[in-house]
């Protein structure tokens, strides 16, 4: 029997959640059906705590299936510095105690990089998942955490291609980068059927195509009074025309309070942070989304739901290049969103490797690690393994 495989998995922010729930499942499938000389992995969940709202955190591991976590770290909140350490002192005894062989961190948030730091010095392997990704805007946080992330994990498992072109221009070594595809569509498919029985649209009293689902929580665009008042200005103008659903995230919330801005006259339907499945259910039936969320500019993507991005830029060109995305300034916004009214909008395609078994790529990538034989995908071996000409998924594409 090969020796087991501990991995510590570490989620501390809402993101962070849909990406560790397929690898869990795979995990205990992977279990269920090694047989001698398979390595079976056993997992160690530690919650951050970074997030720690009933509606930021506990309702996605109650809708996603993720067990309990073995350990809560209850950093919470803090400037980035303070919560960075508070997750690297808590989590460096945890590594001591429970010795794993990988720590495995997903996304781009301060658990991942904290963690990832611990880990590193400790000597214990760590891999990324959702490796790659660059907005090249060290503006953003998450920017910078990405860089720290991927220049120490030494299993850099990407999403899609730019992802590898990105490391290696890094100087990257090609051993350390693996394509195994967008995880996040592992848990939107798994999570559809849930989704599609969502009573969101009756609860909102809003029907299908007829409204446009916001989220926005940047800093760069709910941190400055400025940028606050033109874009909740924007929204209440749209409001006129067709219904807007804001569900507000906690950071932009304490900003309209402090920046003293009344919506309370407009249309917008501002309401709390919502659960996994409404937001699945909101993207696939708006007939809109603007957001700077990394994550709705993919479900989007594969709803095909025309997506503007609020942002100058995105670590996420795919959804661009294949997909609906499109990114704007806050003045085009207007413009934009009577363009989408009228129907000129892209659906575009499906990214290649959005297909649901991701999770299952990446359990192959540990378990393979090191050992004789083990071919390390390259950008040229998976341009090669992808069928001439494929530049999308091999998911059949849902009807708009
Ligand atoms: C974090 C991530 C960001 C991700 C986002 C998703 C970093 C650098 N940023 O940003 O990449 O897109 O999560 O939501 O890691 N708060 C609550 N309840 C909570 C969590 C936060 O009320 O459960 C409040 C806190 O008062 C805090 C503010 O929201 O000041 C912002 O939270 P924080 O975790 O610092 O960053 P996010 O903006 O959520």
């Amino acid at each position: 029997m090969a020796k087991p495989i501990k991995v510590i998995l570490v989620a501390g922010a809402r993101p962070n959640f849909m990406k560790v729930a397929p690898l869990l499942h795979g995990i205990a499938r992977h279990n269920q059906q090694a047989v001698n000389g398979t390595a079976r992995i056993i997992p160690f969940l530690v919650h951050t705590g970074q997030h720690y709202d009933e509606k930021m955190s506990a309702v996605f591991f109650a809708e996603l299936g993720i067990p309990a976590p073995d350990v809560n770290l209850e950093v919470g909140s803090g400037s980035h510095a303070v919560q960075t350490a508070n997750i690297m002192t808590r989590f460096e005894p945890i590594c001591e105690r429970e010795k794993p062989d990988w720590v495995l961190v997903v996304g781009d948030v301060n658990s991942t990089m904290a963690c990832t730091l611990v880990a590193s010095k400790m000597r214990i392997k760590v891999a990324h998942v959702e490796a790659g990704l660059r907005s090249f805007d060290r503006e953003m946080p998450e920017e910078i955490n990405r860089l720290v992330t991927d220049s120490l994990a030494d299993l850099l498992l990407t999403p899609s291609e730019d992802g590898n072109e990105n490391l290696q221009r890094e100087g990257v070594p090609l051993s350390r980068i693996r394509l195994v595809g967008n995880i996040m569509i592992d848990s939107l498919l798994a999570n559809l059927e849930k989704a599609s029985q969502s009573t969101v649209l009756s609860r909102l009293k809003v029907e299908k195509r007829r409204f446009i689902y916001v989220t926005l929580h940047r800093p760069s665009n709910v941190d400055s009074k400025e940028s606050l008042v033109s874009i909740m200005r924007a929204f209440a103008e749209i409001s006129r025309k067709m219904p807007v659903v804001f569900p507000m995230h906690p950071r932009t919330r304490a900003r309209l309070a402090e920046f003293g801005i009344d919506v309370g006259k407009s249309n917008i339907n501002i309401i709390e942070p919502v659960g996994y499945h409404d937001s699945l259910a909101l993207t696939r039936h708006s007939r809109c989304v603007v957001t700077d969320s990394g994550g709705l500019q993919e479900e989007s993507t594969f709803f095909r739901t025309p997506c503007l991005t609020l942002r100058p830029n995105t670590e996420r060109p795919i959804t661009m290049i294949v997909g609906s995305n499109r990114l704007i300034k806050v003045g085009e916004l207007l413009e934009r969103l009577d363009a989408v009214l009228a129907g000129s909008e892209t659906l575009g395609q499906v990214p290649p490797l959005w297909d649901g078994k991701t999770s299952g790529r990446i359990i192959e990538a540990l378990v393979n690690y090191g050992t004789e034989g083990q071919s390390i995908s390259n950008v040229g071996e998976n341009k090669a393994a992808m069928p001439a000409g494929r530049t999308t998924s091999s998911v059949p594409t849902l009807q708009r």
